[in-house]
C-alpha cells in the first residue's frame, strides 16, 4: 500500500507541476499588464494571486507527505553527509524541499503584501516582484531530468 500512494502522489506532484507553473506565470503576466494597463487590482491582480498560492500550497501539501515516503529523502536523512555526495539524494533530500519552500513563502509574502497595498500601482508592482522571484525558483528547483509527463 504504501508503494502505491507514493507512486499516485508523485504522478499527482508531477502533472500538479505545470498547473502551477501555468498559475504562476498567468500571475506574473497579469501584474505586469495591470501594472502597464493602470488597471484596478480587483479582481485581476488578486484571483490570480490566490489560483497561483493555492496551486503552491497543495503542492506543498503533497510534497510534505512525498518527504516521508520518498526512498531519496530517507536516504538522505539515514546519512546527510554521505547523501550530499550523490545527486539526486542531495537534491530530494535537500534542495528540492529547501528552494521550493522559500518559493512558496515568497509568493505568501507577495499574495499578503499587494492585498495589503495603499494603491493598485503598488499592489501590481508589489505582486510582479515577488511572484516573479518565486517563479524564477520554481524553474530553478524542479527535477527537470525526470519524466516531463507520467500518468
Ligand atoms: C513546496 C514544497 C515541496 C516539497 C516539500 C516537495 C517534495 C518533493 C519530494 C519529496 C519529491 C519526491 C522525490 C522522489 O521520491 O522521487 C518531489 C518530487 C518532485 N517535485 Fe516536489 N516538492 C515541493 C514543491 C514542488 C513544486 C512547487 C514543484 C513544481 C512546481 C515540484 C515538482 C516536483 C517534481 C516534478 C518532482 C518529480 C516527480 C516525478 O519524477 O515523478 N515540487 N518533490
Amino acid at each position: 500500500m504504501p508503494a502505491s500512494l507514493y507512486s499516485l502522489l508523485l504522478t499527482i506532484h508531477d502533472v500538479l507541476r505545470w498547473l502551477v507553473l501555468l498559475s504562476a506565470l498567468v500571475a506574473v503576466v497579469a501584474a505586469l499588464s495591470g501594472l502597464l494597463g493602470g488597471r484596478s487590482f480587483r479582481p485581476l491582480g488578486r484571483v490570480t494571486g490566490v489560483v497561483f498560492i493555492s496551486f503552491m500550497d497543495l503542492q506543498f501539501l503533497l510534497g510534505l507527505i512525498l518527504c516521508f515516503l520518498s526512498p531519496w529523502v530517507a536516504q538522505f536523512w539515514s546519512s546527510p553527509a554521505a547523501g550530499m555526495k550523490v545527486k539526486e539524494v542531495r537534491f530530494f533530500g535537500m534542495e528540492h524541499i529547501v528552494i521550493m519552500i522559500a518559493a512558496l513563502a515568497l509568493a505568501h509574502i507577495g499574495a499578503a503584501r499587494s492585498k495589503r497595498a495603499s494603491d493598485d500601482g503598488k499592489a501590481y508592482r508589489t505582486a510582479l516582484v515577488w511572484f516573479s522571484i518565486s517563479l524564477l525558483l520554481i524553474l530553478a528547483g524542479i527535477p527537470w531530468w525526470r519524466p516531463l509527463f507520467q500518468i
